[in-house]
């Protein structure tokens, strides 16, 4: 089968199924501080045929995301499924989390046994007390702290730490993630404030920038720039004594859409084609009203062809999303 490539000549490769839009975390960049509606969610075995068709197609990774992916009863199991998949190649699937953590000093060791490779853990504070005021949950910051140590200890290598930025919040714990970066061996990614939130208080002023950033971890130690693939959405750096790998993901200062491999599934079996995206593509539907693998591969192709050029955050003619991040998944 053909694989999936765009009408703007990007390979699709990577794939992010959300299995839940629940989450036990409301922090300031994502949600409001309520409980807000939710989506249904799908049984594994949807999500598994879906990974099978997008396997077939060119897709060598996968990222399991949320909501909050180990909220979902299964999630070990679904892993173990996945792991069985290979890419068109023959190689085993790149299969990865994102998760806030809370829960992972428990379940990393179990899900490296089921054929996890790789973790990537939301902190937007090496401090409980910003952890707090960011999540709006309590103790929030011991747990995530033993997940990514546990994370660490299964050998789910490297353990990566996405850090949202925002100004107000957390913009002076640059300098102690950097520290911390070196002290716990993991790969840090400062991650610019995109307009996703459902409390809409984006605006430019509120994004701590890539150069922003720079300017203030060079105050701590200098940065060398490591080489990046292009398709990569972080710019990486690592300290002048090579201790510590700081990356940053810049979608608004330094947008990468011409290099976007990405298509995402929502926890309800909606194809999105951006994260910014105004519409959704209903797989799900197709599939409950009896179509064929011919019938959702031809129906993958139709909507690949449909991907947005690119994100037009902070310009005029800016419309947000259909929905915000935790209904999509990171
Ligand atoms: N802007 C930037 N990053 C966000 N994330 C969630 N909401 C936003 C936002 N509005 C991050 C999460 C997670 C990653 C998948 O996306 O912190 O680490």
């Amino acid at each position: 089968m053909a694989a999936l490539i765009d009408k703007h000549g990007r390979p699709i490769t990577d794939l992010r199924i959300a299995i839940t839009d629940h989450c036990n975390y409301k922090c300031v960049y994502c949600r409001t501080g309520n409980d807000g509606a939710m989506y249904a969610d799908l049984p594994f075995s949807d999500y598994l045929r879906m990974a099978r068709l997008f396997a077939g197609l060119g897709i060598k990774k996968i990222r399991i995301t949320g909501g909050e992916p180990l909220l979902r009863r299964g999630v070990v199991e679904f892993v173990r499924e996945l792991s069985k998949l290979h890419t068109v190649d023959g190689e085993p699937l790149d299969l990865a989390i994102t998760t806030n953590g809370h829960l992972l000093a428990e379940m990393a060791q179990p899900l490296k046994d089921a054929g996890l490779r790789r973790i990537t853990v939301s902190m937007d504070a090496v401090d409980p007390d910003r952890f707090r005021r960011i999540t709006r949950v309590p103790n929030g910051f011991a747990c995530v702290l033993a997940g990514i140590r546990a994370a660490k200890r299964a050998a789910l290598a490297p353990v990566k730490v996405n850090c949202v930025l925002m100004r107000g919040f957390n913009e002076d714990q640059i300098i102690p993630f950097g520290r911390f970066a070196r002290e716990e061996g993991v790969v840090l990614r400062f991650i610019e404030f995109m307009p996703l939130e459902e409390d809409r208080v984006w605006s430019p002023n509120i994004v701590v920038t890539l150069d922003e950033i720079l300017r203030r971890m060079a105050e701590y130690r200098p940065l060398v720039e490591i080489p990046h693939d292009r398709s990569e959405t972080a710019r990486r750096y690592r300290f002048d004594d090579g201790i510590g790998e700081i990356g940053i993901i810049a979608p608004v200062s330094h947008p990468f859409c011409s290099h976007c491999s990405r298509l995402r599934i929502t926890s309800d079996g909606k194809i999105r084609t951006c994260l910014f995206s105004v519409w959704d593509h209903d797989l799900h539907e197709l599939m409950r009203r009896g179509a064929s693998d011919e019938e959702l591969v031809a129906f993958i192709y139709s909507v690949v062809d449909r991907k947005e050029a690119r994100h037009h955050i902070g310009e005029p003619d800016f419309v947000p999303p259909s929905r915000t991040m935790v209904h999509i998944g990171g």
